[in-house]
């Protein structure tokens, strides 16, 4: 029997991640190949005429699976009924700027999209913040949506856990596909901290660990993790825009993973509602290691952490707390 279609709303449709995204999950890449979707798209008064000739290309698509599409400006109807909102609506980081730059602009448009969320989604709505500084805006709509469960609440981290998973390949010379369990601490900014003290790659011989594999283990310590942090500009500088297919992309595999699942043996980056995991404040989305199981995602525990990481969670979960006064502050 053909299943119910899902709500996905995507705000900012009219914008470049938008429109790589939504023809990406009315493909059933995010939500299985046999699960029909309505799609909600939201965007603002300037961008009306773009986001109608989106409407316009997905109903040029013929898509199997697309059973509707919602296009507005108007934020209580694009919430109506929704399963799952991704947050993409904001205004990105131009070349020179830091993602706390955009703060202002950006931490009241989610207290205001928090209320119509809390109001009109579908009960259990899963959210997903990708909009920058994402950490930060999904607490503020976290914190001003207090009846959505905080385990709905996330932000995306995804695209900074495939970077790292595309770094090592490129180095060691194997598929992507064979390299799993890097980690990204923290915030989606250049403080965070990709791990890959507990990352493998599969090998003719069996799972090895990264560090055993690659010789040059100053490599993993230093330019690594600044390439990966680094990611985001280096994007903006090539583009002259932010990165938008990558993103797209990552914001798929967060939702697939979190709704169907992890496979077994891996965990994936997503940030989260601290609970105090690792000694990070409680209450921060924090990007942790997590696997997913029946839609709900559980942070792993019991990882060994030497004093070199301990050091930069701590030194992303600083800049989490900043982001946070910083953010109260401009919505005085
Ligand atoms: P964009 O400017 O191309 O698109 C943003 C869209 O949001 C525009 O169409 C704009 O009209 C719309 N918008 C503005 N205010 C809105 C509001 N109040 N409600 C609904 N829509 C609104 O930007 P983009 O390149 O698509 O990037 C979107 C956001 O995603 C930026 O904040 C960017 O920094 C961020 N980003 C995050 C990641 C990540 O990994 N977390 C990766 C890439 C980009
Ligand atoms: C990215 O990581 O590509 C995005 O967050 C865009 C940015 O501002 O870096």
């Amino acid at each position: 029997m053909a299943k119910d279609p899902v709500r996905v709303l995507v705000t900012g449709a009219a914008g470049q991640i938008g429109y790589a995204l939504v023809p990406m999950i009315a493909r059933g890449l995010m939500l299985g190949p046999d699960q029909p979707v309505i799609l909600h798209m939201l965007d603002i008064e300037p961008a009306v005429e773009a986001l109608n000739g989106v409407k316009m290309e997905l109903i040029d698509s013929a898509l199997p699976l697309l059973k509707g599409i919602v296009a507005t400006t108007d934020v209580v109807e694009a919430c109506k009924g929704v399963n799952i909102a991704i947050m993409v609506g904001g205004f990105p980081r131009k070349e020179g700027m830091e993602r706390k730059d955009v703060m202002s602009k950006n931490a009241s448009i989610y207290k205001e999209q928090a209320s119509a969320l809390e109001q009109h989604a579908a009960e259990n709505c899963k959210v997903l913040v990708v909009a920058n500084p994402a950490n930060t805006n999904a607490l503020i709509l976290k914190e001003f949506a207090p009846s959505i469960p905080e385990k709905n609440v996330t932000c995306l981290t995804r695209l900074d856990h495939n970077r790292a998973l595309g770094q090592i390949a490129e180095r060691l010379g194997v598929h992507v596909s064979n390299v799993k369990n890097v980690i990204i601490w923290g915030n989606h900014s250049s403080a965070q901290y990709p791990d890959v003290n507990h990352a493998t790659v599969t090998t003719s011989a069996g799972e090895k660990p990264v560090r055993e594999l690659t010789a040059d283990d100053n490599w993993l310590s230093t330019e690594f993790i600044t390439t990966v942090q680094q990611r985001g500009a280096a994007i903006i500088k090539a583009r002259k825009l932010s990165s938008a297919l990558s993103a797209a992309s990552a914001a798929c595999d967060h939702i697939h993973d979190w709704v169907l699942g992890t496979p077994k043996g891996t965990w994936v980056s997503m940030g989260v509602y601290s609970d105090g995991s690792y000694g990070i404040q409680p209450g921060l989305i924090y990007s942790f290691p997590v696997t997913c199981q029946n839609g709900e995602w559980s942070i792993v525990q019991g990882l060994k952490i030497d004093d070199f990481s301990r050091e930069k969670m701590k030194a992303t979960e600083k800049e989490l707390i900043e982001e946070k006064e910083l953010a109260y502050s401009c919505l005085k």
